[in-house]
C-alpha cells in the first residue's frame, strides 16, 4: 500500500508514473516539522536496518552515516563523501516497523541516517514543497516492488550491452580506436564495445566528429561493425559557445539554454570553455536536444553515454570575476612586498589557459552559487537551477531517450548517464563516475548494487579496473571477475593513467578466461536482467532479502544475491588468494577454472574460507536452484544458444527468457522457456 503526503507545491519531477490520492494528516511512521525548511525524523530501534539511497557511498546498511542527494561531479569517492553524482531518494526501513519512503524533492536533501544520534533517522531539506511516499508491504521485497511499480518499467538495453566494453579518455583518432579493436580480436579477448571519449568530437562540441582524425566516419562505425565492435559515443551536457556552430546558433535562435536572470544564456565552462546548457526541463529544448542524436544514428551508431550533466561547471565568469578581484587584491599585495623581484611581474602576465584556469581554480569547479545564477522554463514557469537541480541529467538522459524512441520507436538503443534522479530509471542506466584504481573501489562498487536496483537503475555498472589513478594487473584481474556480473560491465580509465586494456598486461589468457565467463553466463545473466525489468524485481538483492530469519546474512557486506538462483562474493583485496564467505543456505560452490573447466563443490550454511586464484570467477549457485550456461563467444552474436547448458543441483529447473535482444516485444510468451537439470 501506497500512501502519498504532500507539504506545500512541490515541482512535477515526474519521476513516479501513478497517480496516488494525497492522504491527509502527517506521513506514518514519522514526525514532520515545518517551519524553517522541513524535516521529517523516525525513532530506530537499535537492530533496526535502512538500505536503499542508489548511488550512494558507504554500506549496503546505510545507518551510521549521512548522506546529501546533490548531484556533484566529485572524483574522489573517498568515504567521507556525503554527495556523488545520483540523486536517489528511497530509503527502506527495516526491523521494529518496516516501510519505505521516498521523497520526492529535486534539490538538496540531507538524510542523517543515526549519524547525530544514533537511534534517529533525519530527513531534511530547505524549502517544504515536496511529496512523500510512505510504502507499507508484507516484506522488503514486496516493498521495493510497490514501489519499483510506482515508478515505472526500469530501462532495457539491447542485447549486445550485455557484451564486454573498453574505453579510455585519450583515444584520439581512428588508428587508436582500430588498435583496441586489433588487441582485442588478435587476442581472442571477447569484446562488443569500444567507447569513444571527448575526443572524438571536434573541440568538444556535441554532435560533431573531428573531420581530420575520424573523417569518413559512416564507413569507419561499420568497418568496426564488420568487427563486431560497436562504437559508443560520449555526449556532454554543455554546448560549445561558437558563432557557426549550428547547434550553439540554434539554441540561442530558438532559447533554448538555460538564462541568467536576467534573460541572457547562462554561460559556464566545462572541457570545451565556455558553454550553454540546453535547458532540458523545457519540453521544447528538450526534444531540441534528443532530436540530435541523430547526427549519429545516421552513421550508424547505437548507442550513447552521457556526461557531465550534473551539470559540471568547472568555473563560470562570475566565479573568475570574484576569483580574480581576489587575486589581484592578493598579487598586490605581495607585489609590494616582491617589487625587486622582476620575475614574479613576469608570472603575473601568464596567459591562462582554460585548463590551467581550471586547475588554478580548482575550488571553483561546483561552487555552490553558480547554481543559483541560471534558470529553467519547466512547467510553463521560471525556475531557479538550484532548486531543481538533481534533475538535470536525468533530464538530459530523457532527452536522448525519447530522441532516440522517435528516431527508431522499435529498436533498443544502449543508452546510459552519469548524473540521476529516481524516474531517470526508465530512460537508460547509469555508470557510478570517476571512481579509483583502488581495492576499496571495488568493494564500494558492489555495495552500490542491489541499492541503485532498489531504486530503479538496473543497467548499471563501475568504471572497472578504475578511472583515476595506475591499475596494477591484479587489481584488474579481480574487478573484472565482479564486473562479469554486473550488466554493464565496462573498462574505463582517465587520461594519463596506465593503460589497462586487458591486451596491455601479462599473460591475456587469464583476462580472455574471465571476460570468456561473462560471455558464458549472458543467458543467465540477461534472463535475470530481464525478468527483474519485466517484473520489477531485484538483479541484485542483499542476502537479507531472501534470508530475513538469519541475523548473520543482514550482516553480510560483501556479498549478494543475484536474481533467484546466485550469490556472489567477489574477492577485494590485494595479495590473497582466496575469502571468507558466509552461506545463509548449503550452495553449490562454483569456480570457471581456466581452460574452460568448471569445478563444483557443495558447501553447508555456515562460514567458508574458500580459494579463489586471480584468474578464477567464482559464485555459489542456490539450495535445489540452477543456471544456463553456453560456449564462450568473443562477441554476443556469436553466442551459440544451442550450447546452453545447466549447472546446479540435479532435479532443479529454470525459468529462462531470451528474445532478439533488438527490438520491443518483450511480452511475447514465447520468449520463455523452462529448462531442468537432471
Ligand atoms: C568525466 C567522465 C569520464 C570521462 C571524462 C572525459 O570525468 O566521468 O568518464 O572520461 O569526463 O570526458
Amino acid at each position: 500500500m501506497v500512501k502519498k503526503y504532500r507539504f506545500g507545491n512541490p515541482f512535477a519531477t515526474e519521476a513516479v508514473v501513478k497517480d496516488v490520492p494525497v492522504s491527509e494528516g502527517k506521513p506514518l511512521y514519522g514526525e514532520v516539522s515545518v517551519g524553517e525548511g522541513f524535516s521529517y525524523s523516525y525513532s530506530m530501534a537499535e537492530g533496526d536496518i535502512v538500505y536503499g539511497l542508489g548511488e550512494a557511498n558507504r554500506g549496503i546498511n546505510k545507518r551510521g552515516y549521512c548522506y546529501v542527494s546533490n548531484c556533484t561531479d566529485d572524483p574522489n569517492h573517498t568515504e567521507d563523501k556525503c554527495s556523488l553524482y545520483g540523486a536517489h531518494n528511497f530509503i527502506l526501513v527495516w526491523g521494529k516497523e518496516t516501510f519505505g519512503l521516498f521523497v520526492d524533492y529535486p534539490s538538496d536533501l540531507a538524510f542523517d541516517i543515526g549519524f547525530t544520534r544514533s537511534d534517529l533517522l533525519t530527513i531534511s531539506c530547505e524549502r517544504a514543497d515536496l511529496d512523500i511516499y510512505v510504502i507499507q508491504g508484507e516484506d522488503p521485497a514486496d516493498i521495493v516492488k510497490q514501489f519499483r511499480r510506482l515508478i515505472g518499467r526500469s530501462y532495457i538495453p539491447p542485447k549486445f550491452a550485455f557484451g564486454f566494453g573498453q574505453s579510455r579518455w585519450g583515444y584520439k583518432d581512428r588508428e587508436d580506436f582500430r588498435r583496441v579493436a586489433e588487441g582485442y580480436r588478435k587476442n581472442h579477448l571477447p569484446i562488443d564495445m569500444i567507447y569513444m571519449d571527448i575526443d572524438y568530437m571536434e573541440e568538444y562540441k556535441d554532435f560533431t566528429v573531428n573531420e581530420e582524425r575520424f573523417g569518413g566516419f559512416k564507413e569507419f562505425v561499420r568497418e568496426m561493425k564488420g568487427q563486431d565492435i560497436r562504437l559508443i559515443p560520449i555526449i556532454d551536457a554543455g554546448v560549445k559557445i561558437e558563432e557557426g556552430y549550428p547547434v550553439y546558433e540554434e539554441g540561442i535562435r530558438e532559447g533554448y539554454f538555460c538564462t541568467k536572470e536576467d534573460g541572457t544564456p547562462f554561460t559556464a565552462a566545462v572541457w570545451p570553455g565556455y558553454t550553454h546548457f540546453p535547458d532540458v526541463l523545457n519540453p521544447k529544448a528538450r526534444a531540441w536536444f534528443g532530436a540530435k542524436y541523430r547526427f549519429l544514428t545516421d552513421m550508424g551508431i547505437e548507442g550513447f553515454w552521457n556526461d557531465m550533466n550534473e551539470p559540471a561547471i568547472f568555473y563560470t565568469p562570475e566565479g573568475v570575476a570574484e576569483v580574480t578581484a581576489l587575486m589581484e587584491e592578493f598579487l598586490r599585495d605581495r607585489k609590494e612586498d616582491r617589487r625587486e623581484d622582476a620575475r614574479w611581474d613576469a608570472k603575473l602576465d601568464q596567459k591562462v589557459t582554460v585548463i590551467k584556469l581550471r586547475e588554478k581554480l580548482g575550488e571553483s569547479s561546483g561552487r555552490r552559487e553558480d547554481y543559483r545564477l541560471f534558470y529553467h522554463q519547466a512547467d510553463g514557469k521560471r525556475i531557479r537551477h538550484d532548486q531543481v537541480h538533481n534533475l538535470f541529467g536525468c533530464n538530459m538522459t530523457r532527452a536522448a531517450a525519447e530522441g532516440l524512441e522517435g528516431i527508431d520507436p522499435d529498436k533498443r538503443f544502449l543508452l546510459f548517464s552519469r548524473s540521476s534522479y529516481i524516474g531517470m530509471h526508465r530512460y537508460g542506466g547509469i555508470w557510478t563516475g570517476d571512481n579509483k584504481s583502488w581495492w576499496s573501489h571495488i568493494l564500494l562498487n558492489l555495495k552500490m548494487l542491489p541499492s541503485l536496483n532498489m531504486c530503479g537503475f538496473l543497467y548499471i555498472g563501475a568504471d572497472l579496473g578504475g578511472f583515476g589513478a595506475n591499475a596494477s594487473r591484479d587489481l584488474v584481474l579481480r574487478w573484472l571477475a565482479l564486473g562479469v556480473f554486473t550488466p554493464l560491465m565496462r573498462n574505463h580509465a582517465a587520461i594519463g593513467t596506465r593503460e589497462q586494456e586487458c591486451y596491455q598486461f601479462e599473460g591475456i589468457e587469464d583476462f580472455r578466461h574471465i571476460l570468456g565467463v561473462r560471455y558464458r553466463l549472458i543467458p543467465y545473466l540477461y534472463s535475470e536482467f530481464m525478468k527483474a525489468a519485466l517484473e520489477d524485481e531485484l538483479y541484485f538483492k542483499p542476502l537479507a532479502f531472501d534470508f530475513p530469519e538469519d541475523k548473520m546474512a543482514a550482516q553480510v557486506e560483501d556479498q549478494v544475491l543475484l536474481g533467484n538462483e546466485l550469490m556472489i562474493a567477489p574477492v577485494y583485496t590485494q595479495n590473497v588468494s582466496g575469502r571468507y564467505v558466509y552461506l545463509p543456505e548449503r550452495m553449490k560452490f562454483v569456480k570457471f577454472l581456466p581452460e574452460g573447466k568448471i569445478s563444483e563443490e557443495v558447501l553447508e550454511k555456515g562460514h567458508h574460507y574458500v580459494e579463489i586464484r586471480l584468474n578464477e570467477v567464482p559464485l555459489f549457485i542456490r539450495e535445489g536452484k540452477c543456471i544456463p550456461v553456453v560456449d564462450a563467444a568473443e562477441c554476443v552474436a556469436d553466442l551459440d544458444m544451442e550450447t546452453v547448458k545447466l549447472i546446479g543441483f540435479d532435479g532443479a529447473s529454470y525459468r529462462m527468457y531470451d528474445d532478439d535482444g533488438v527490438g520491443r516485444n518483450y511480452e511475447e510468451p514465447g520468449n520463455w522457456s523452462v529448462r531442468s537439470l537432471g
